[in-house]
């Protein structure tokens, strides 16, 4: 049987990463899972990885940021993703594609109609099967960043990036609320854990 995907969606310093080890720990825990990988992006990949390194410190073109982050995930699908999911093995991934939307599309303000012409060469038919999307007001977002690590380019990015990059998330999981979960995540670390019990039990 086919494994499960799933990914964590959030503006940088919502709270997603603090989960991810913990999420994939809970659903080892669990007879019916089998292998879980823990993944990001952009990365994954030693080629993706590579372009990470290129995507978070080098200043590009708007589309260029797009197509590479593509090019990471074609590079992710192909040799991680898709093989671990057709062997069973469940998949939670720090980010996917809704990330190309709410970034590039909603902060930077690239076409949507060009990112879901890429979405739709680089991915078919694969989707998340559940998408967590850890929501907070920016204040909180910077607040969190603040004392945590020096910005790469995208966390140096203006407010208004992050409120455009906000609300493309929040309109996104609107328009498919079958596969998101929005996350308050303004609450403690615990209480998060309490929601994501909640839906880890339902899946
Ligand atoms: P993201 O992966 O969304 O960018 P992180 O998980 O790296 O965010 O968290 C950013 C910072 O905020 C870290 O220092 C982390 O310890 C802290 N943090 C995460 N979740 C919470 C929370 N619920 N309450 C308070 N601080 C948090
Ligand atoms: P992330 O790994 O969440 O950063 P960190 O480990 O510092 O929390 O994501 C790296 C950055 O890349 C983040 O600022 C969001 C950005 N990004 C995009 O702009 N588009 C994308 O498609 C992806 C996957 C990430």
């Amino acid at each position: 049987m086919r494994g499960k995907f799933i990914t964590f969606e959030g503006i940088d310093g919502a709270g997603k990463s603090t989960h991810i080890e913990w999420v994939a720990e809970r659903l080892r825990a669990r007879p019916d899972t089998g292998h879980v990988v823990t993944t990001r992006e952009p990365g994954g990949t030693p080629l993706g990885e590579d372009l990470r390194q290129l995507l978070l410190h080098r200043p590009m073109h708007l589309e260029t940021e797009a197509l590479l982050m593509f090019a990471a995930r074609r590079e992710h699908i192909a040799e991680v993703i898709e093989p671990a999911l057709a062997r069973g093995d469940w998949v939670i991934s720090d980010r996917f594609t809704d990330a190309t939307f709410a970034y590039q599309g909603g902060g930077r303000g690239l076409s949507l109609d060009r990112l879901e012409a890429l979405e739709q060469w680089v991915q078919g038919d694969l989707q998340p099967d559940l998408t967590l999307l850890f929501d907070v007001p920016l204040e909180t977002a910077s607040e969190r960043l603040a004392g945590a690590r020096s910005p790469d380019k995208f966390e140096a990015e203006s407010r208004a990036f992050f409120q455009r990059t906000r609300a493309e998330y929040l309109r996104r999981a609107e328009a498919a609320p079958g596969r998101f979960r929005v996350i308050d995540a303004t609450r403690s670390i615990e209480e998060i854990r309490v929601t994501l019990e909640e839906i880890l039990a339902s899946l």
